[in-house]
């Protein structure tokens, strides 16, 4: 007898990529624009409505925000036709507002998709993260450590000096003493000023991106699909939530979560397998971006699986004229 809520991932991710691809195209359109709100609504409006094509029974965990704030793709709407498999969907249409209305590298349409019940229900406050790349024993660095601590395990675990290690920080006044700190033991530090699912995905390519690990506070939705995309590349996470006040403790609760100071690991942010696919809306160091070539518009996509580990880069064109 079938299975009747088996999580056809493998055939799945490929309906996801055009989820993503759709809303950096539409996003695409706004880059340069100096207009945040504009782009951020038209990637919602065209993953939204890819999503709906998608034969799935799908709940947003992580979205746009409480039912409230957010007309489309809030926490909890269902998403999908509604027959197929239960899932759970955390999404950013558009990951770096800013990046795409300033046209700054890095910013993505970002989804991840689970089985029903696999990711964290994350509230939107912050949350201190820390990651680091594959092939380092567990608990190298931890979120108790102090900056210098995870530098100076870092170093010794990777068999170079501190001024070898190379940190990535979101630019924050909030991030000042932590960078301070951070350049006394002489690593070095790339500052970035938006987009830190980025920051935390380039940790698992540091041969590539020369970043071997994020550190600093940030929002939580964006750390569990940042999460997400470490689970499929592989590398090892932390995240605290912060709250700033009794409403974003509300938030939690509401959410369900009851231990308000737990350390979060990559496999508690998602328990179980996901699918990943991120595609470029500016150029990137993780994707390219969206280009206009010869009336087509072009965009790449890094579409992941965590059950196998496979990673596929798609460049996809479509007729810009139609
Ligand atoms: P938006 O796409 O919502 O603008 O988020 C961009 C981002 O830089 C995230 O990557 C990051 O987690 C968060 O904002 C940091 O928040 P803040 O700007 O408040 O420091």
């Amino acid at each position: 007898m079938s299975e009747p809520n088996i999580f056809a991932d493998r055939m799945l991710s490929l309906g996801l990529a055009r989820v993503s691809e759709q809303a950096a195209i539409a996003a695409a359109k706004l880059i340069g624009s100096g207009n945040e709100k504009a782009a951020d609504q038209a990637a919602v409006d065209a993953m939204r409505t890819q999503l709906n094509l998608l034969d799935i029974a799908g709940v947003v965990v992580i979205g746009e925000g409480e039912r409230d704030e957010a007309p489309m793709l809030y926490i909890g709407e269902e998403v999908g036709s509604g027959h197929g498999p239960a899932v759970d969907i955390a999404l950013d249409p558009l990951e770096g507002t800013t990046l795409c209305a300033k046209d700054m590298p890095n910013a993505l349409a970002v989804i991840a998709m689970g089985p029903r019940g696999s990711m964290l229900h994350a509230p939107d406050v912050y949350m201190d993260k820390l990651a680091i790349g594959p092939d380092y024993p567990t608990d190298v660095v931890t979120l108790d450590m102090s900056p210098s601590e995870r530098v100076n395990a870092l170093a010794k675990a990777k068999g170079v000096e501190p001024r070898e290690i190379k940190v990535c920080v979101l630019e924050r006044p909030r991030h000042e003493d932590m960078i301070a700190e951070l350049r006394s033991t002489g690593a070095h530090i790339r500052l970035i000023t938006d987009g830190d699912v980025a920051g935390i995905m380039h940790c698992a390519d540091a041969n590539r991106t020369n970043i071997d690990m994020y550190m600093g506070s940030g929002g939580a939705p964006e750390g569990v699909l940042a999460a997400a995309a470490l689970k499929c590349m592989g590398g090892q996470m932390y995240g605290r939530l912060l709250f700033r006040n009794d409403d974003e403790r509300g938030r939690a609760k509401k959410a369900g979560i009851t231990d308000l100071d737990k350390i979060y690991t990559r496999d508690e942010l998602v328990t179980r397998d996901v699918i990943f696919a991120a595609t470029g809306v500016t150029d990137g160091s993780i994707v390219g971006g969206a280009r206009w070539v010869d009336g087509y518009l072009e965009t790449e996509t890094i579409l992941m699986r965590s059950k196998t580990g496979s990673v596929r880069h798609i460049s996809y064109r479509q007729n810009n004229n139609l």
